[in-house]
């Protein structure tokens, strides 16, 4: 068992396991992290100076400051949200690293009855989102804003794990991978969990592995301008969502024997998704420009009448 300040198993690949969480934090602190995680990943990346928005019991702040990094730590039980306040104001010169490691969903609440600290629950805490779509979103303004606190070339992140409950799986790290540049992914590092909660609750027959790894995802901050972020996110969101539809309407399409007219095509679509679709009023313009746009995919062989090409 190594429970030295000075040793650090190191970080030799893209899979981590540090199975002791040694001497730094307070491990009482619920979901606090391995110090080795921070030790291996600041050995690897060599930061000057390091930010942790979410310190929680301090764990890298601490480690950090012994390895001589300067080091600064935010946390909401100080007052500081980092969804609605800004890191870089805050902490006064941007950083060469910036990680966070936020609540995994409603996982573990921090605030509130049976919480961590603070008796009511916190609207700004992020362990209680309303629901997966309140934390993605909010996640996401919390990475833009590590982002903004990054140094050019420098690396923001986040350590995070997924979630099955009631037969529900949230993957946080897909969705936050999926609303960030995808030019600045940099490393996505699989962690071995150890000593969860979940070690201990029996799982009777379940069918599907229970999860035990969390991910340290890092980006490398590559474009200054907001400006570009913004064209780089909506251009990358906006082909995501036209690829979609390209194959939503070909997979309909196929399954109507290769060969439909469009009202067929509309009433198979409509079945398919008919919530979703009734929160866009101009879904049958977008089937119609799919065809239209996608010759290499769609024929129109009459008035009305589509073919897979
Ligand atoms: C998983 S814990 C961090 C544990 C830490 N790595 C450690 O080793 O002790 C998540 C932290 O996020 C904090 N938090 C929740 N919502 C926040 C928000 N909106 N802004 C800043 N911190 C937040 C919680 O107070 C909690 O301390």
């Amino acid at each position: 068992m190594n429970q030295t300040k000075s040793a650090s198993p190191g970080m030799t690949g893209s899979v981590i396991s540090f199975p002791e969480r040694g001497p730094w934090g307070d491990s009482k602190w619920r979901g606090n992290a391995s110090g080795h995680v921070y030790r291996s990943l600041f050995e690897q990346v060599r930061p000057q100076v390091f930010v942790d928005p979410m310190v929680g019991s301090g764990t890298s702040v601490e480690v950090a400051r012994e390895m001589g990094i300067e080091a600064y730590g935010l946390d909401l039980h100080q007052g500081f949200n980092a969804v609605s306040m800004d890191i870089l104001n805050h902490v006064g010169k941007p950083a060469d690293l910036v990680i966070s490691h936020p609540p995994y969903g409603g996982m573990i609440k921090y605030t509130g009855p049976g919480g961590m600290w603070g008796d009511k629950a916190d609207p700004g805490d992020l362990s209680h989102c309303a629901d997966d779509a309140e934390f993605h979103e909010k996640m996401q303004m919390v990475l833009l804003n590590q982002r903004r606190a990054t140094r050019p070339g420098g690396y923001y992140g986040t350590l995070i794990g997924d979630w099955r409950r009631g037969g529900v799986y949230t993957s946080y790290q897909a969705e936050m991978i999926a609303r960030m540049p995808a030019n600045e992914l940099a490393a996505v590092i699989i962690k071995t969990q150890h000593n969860c909660v979940s070690d201990t609750k029996t799982y009777g027959a379940m069918k599907l592995p229970r999860i035990l790894h969390e991910y340290l995802l890092i980006w490398e901050k590559r474009s200054v301008s907001a400006v570009v972020l913004l064209s780089t996110l909506v251009k990358e969101q906006g082909a995501r969502v036209s690829g979609t539809w390209k194959n939503i309407v070909r997979l309909v399409l196929q399954g109507l024997g290769g060969r439909a007219t469009l009202d067929k095509l509309y009433a198979a679509i409509a079945a398919a998704a008919p919530e979703r679709l009734a929160e866009n009023h101009h879904w049958r313009e977008k089937v119609r420009q799919t065809l239209q746009l996608h010759t290499d995919l769609f024929r129109n062989e009459a008035r009305g009448l589509w073919a897979v090409a």
